[in-house]
């Protein structure tokens, strides 16, 4: 089972992956812009960590990969499509709109668009990849100030708010229930 993990972080998907398809071989690519995340993937068996933007050329051949990961990071259908085999299926997980539906205002967060699916959709059938299934996922998370400092500061809010405004925000929250909503789309080649 060889794995490709594009825009991985630190490989928390990914090591579950391996985790699920071990003992059999596997081959695991984790590629991410982040060094810092890199340094961490870079410690899962069998893996290779480059640091890579995802939009160019992916650096694995052909028809390569039996898995394509791409977890809440940006997508490139075409390059996926290139390094999928013809068995294989490309994994994309992505936000639904009621997604840290509690904490998007009070901390200056994005939302999720509607019609994700529906775009998503466009995006890779135009790319010799079509939907195959989607499951959704949805439940509660209790996250006090520092996990809720850490969910915004990783995100645009961390660019626009000084970290002091942002400690100020959460600390007015307190404890909060913050609903985590996704789903998991798999793509697989057209045959
Ligand atoms: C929300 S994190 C998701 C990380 C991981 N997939 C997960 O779910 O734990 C988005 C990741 O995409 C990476 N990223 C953003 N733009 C990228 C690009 N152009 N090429 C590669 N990685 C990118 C970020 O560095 C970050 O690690």
């Amino acid at each position: 089972m060889d794995v490709l993990d594009a825009g991985a972080g630190t490989g928390y998907y990914l090591k579950e992956i391996l985790d699920l398809t071990m003992p059999a071989s596997h081959d695991a690519l984790a590629l991410d812009i982040s060094r810092y995340a890199m340094r961490r993937a870079a410690k899962l068996p069998n893996t290779v960590a480059l640091v890579w933007d995802v939009w160019r050329k992916l650096p694995t051949a052909d028809a390569s990969r039996d898995i394509v990961l791409n977890c809440f990071a940006p997508h490139n259908p075409s390059e996926f499509h290139r390094v999928l085999r013809p068995s294989g299926a490309c994994i994309v997980v992505t936000g639904e709109p009621n997604h840290l539906n509690e904490v998007i205002e009070p901390l200056g967060m994005l939302s999720v668009a509607e019609g994700k699916l529906a775009a998503l959709q466009e995006k890779f059938a135009s790319e010799e990849l079509m939907h195959s299934e989607t499951e959704y996922l949805s439940y509660q998370m209790e996250l006090g100030s520092e996990d809720l400092y850490n969910l915004a500061f990783m995100g645009p809010a961390g660019h626009h708010l000084s970290p002091e405004t942002l400690r100020g925000k959460v600390q007015s929250l307190g404890q909060q229930l913050v609903t985590a909503s996704f789903g998991v789309h798999v793509f697989i080649p057209k045959r």
